[in-house]
């Protein structure tokens, strides 16, 4: 006999009532255990939606759907810090930065997802290495943990399975875009991932999921309380999306800058925000003596990076994938660059076959967009702006459509200060 009746807790929140805590948790297993059919929880979530939950419901419902699948035990001497990231275009941040806080002390378990619409997906951009393998073990995950400090992985489909289930849901009942249900959809999945703490890069602008900064500020809120109510410290860094992260969007092209960046050169806003993150993962680790800027100048992350490519079977000295094809955007005229926008250049770079449309498409590893200029720099009339790389040149109109309208060339000398990539910081 089930305690409640799923149409009376959709009939509270559809009301405007709280839910209680034996509600929440058993509404999530009812549906994690197909009691609760998939209409209720689509009118459940529209309910949420609509109405909102409050810090007290989100961080119970954040931990019905840990429950609903396992924890990772992780036994690592190192104290363990993770780094998540709402999706921003051209964010290879974990690339570097994995490596980089393992070299600094911590150890950090990435459990990442692979990209769908127009950010792009860790798991995908590694798979571009020869070799790379995204699917580990729970034990190999702690062994990797323990003897390199970081593994970037798939996230094991016992993870929060109520959240993959709420996800694909959301998804078609246009439900994603409400703070409660993105804070402990993200949330659930990395506590249960077992890191100590967990540092969240919530980013705003165009190419961002939260398009101004008082909506990100919300979600940096709503995810740094779940934290706190779980135990696990947890501080959010607001970061700029309104034009691409460094220089490369794509798959390949985004594992070469990573690089770029570990061996000491790398776009210098690339640069900026994996230190950022890194202090800030530092901070809670305790390690805040360590200065991740000396560890990245000294080769050590990169020494970590290839250690951490090669426990997964990858090569990290073998060549990348190379287009088939390469069409250059030229600039129409000599000015600055006053904007380039992230959505436009997110989007063609999936129409070049960097990103899928549906979750079992596959990518075109060495698709992508190469930004050859950023907002502030000086461009002559001619000179290459984009570069498309694609396996599918048929593919290159629909992303120059995409582009059409997406940046501006001033002839004013200062378009106005660029802003740092870091606008604000949340910690719990
Ligand atoms: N990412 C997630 O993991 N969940 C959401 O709901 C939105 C973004």
């Amino acid at each position: 006999m089930e305690p409640f009746a799923a149409v009376d807790v959709i009939r509270a929140k559809r009301d405007g009532e709280r839910l209680s805590a034996e509600q929440i948790e058993w509404v999530v297993d009812a549906y994690t255990r197909g009691v609760v059919a998939e209409e209720q929880m689509a009118a459940l979530a529209m309910a949420i939606f609509l109405n909102g939950m409050d810090s007290a419901e989100t961080a119970r419902w954040t931990g019905a759907m840990i429950d609903s699948g396992e924890r990772l035990s992780l036994h690592v001497a190192r104290p363990t810090v993770d780094k998540h990231s709402t999706g921003g275009v051209g964010d290879k941040i974990t690339l570097p930065l994995a490596p980089l806080v393992a070299a600094c002390g911590a150890a950090v378990p990435q459990l990442s997802g692979r990209g769908l619409g127009h950010t792009g997906g860790t798991l995908d951009k590694l798979e571009s290495i020869p070799g790379w393998r995204a699917e580990l073990s729970a034990e190999e995950i702690g062994r990797q943990l323990a003897e390199v400090g970081a593994v970037v992985c798939a996230a094991t489909p016992t993870l929060a399975p109520a959240d993959r289930k709420l996800y694909a849901l959301r998804d078609v009942t246009s439900t994603v875009e409400s703070v409660p249900l993105i804070a402990s959809s993200i949330m659930s999945k990395k506590i249960a991932e077992g890191s100590g703490a967990l540092v969240l890069d919530v980013k705003v602008g165009s190419g961002a999921f939260m398009k101004t900064i008082r909506q990100a500020r919300s979600l940096a809120r709503a995810l740094v309380d779940i934290g706190a109510a779980h135990g696990v410290a947890t501080t959010a860094l607001l970061t700029d999306m309104s034009t691409p992260l460094g220089s490369a969007v794509g798959n390949a092209v985004e594992v070469v800058e990573a690089v770029e960046v570990l061996k000491g050169g790398g776009p210098a806003d690339v640069v900026e925000l994996t230190l950022a993150l890194a202090r800030e993962m530092l901070t809670l680790a305790g390690l805040s003596h360590v200065d991740p800027a000396e560890v990245l100048a000294s080769g050590e992350a990169y020494e970590t990076w290839c250690r951490m490519i090669h426990a997964q079977g990858g090569d990290p000295d073998a060549e990348l994938p190379k287009p088939a094809h390469v069409h250059v955007v030229e600039a129409p005229e000599s000015g600055v660059l006053a904007r380039l926008d992230a959505y436009a250049v997110g989007v063609a770079a999936w129409r070049l076959g960097a990103g899928r449309a549906r979750k079992e498409d596959p990518v075109q590893l060495a698709a992508g967009v190469r930004c050859l200029a950023k907002p502030g720099d000086r461009v002559e009339r001619g000179q290459p702006l984009l570069e498309l790389h694609t396996d599918t040149p048929e593919a290159v109109p629909a992303a120059l459509d995409a582009l059409s309208g997406s940046y501006d060339l001033t002839q004013r000398h200062n378009p106005g200060a660029a802003e740092g990539t870091v606008l604000d910081l949340i910690r719990g």
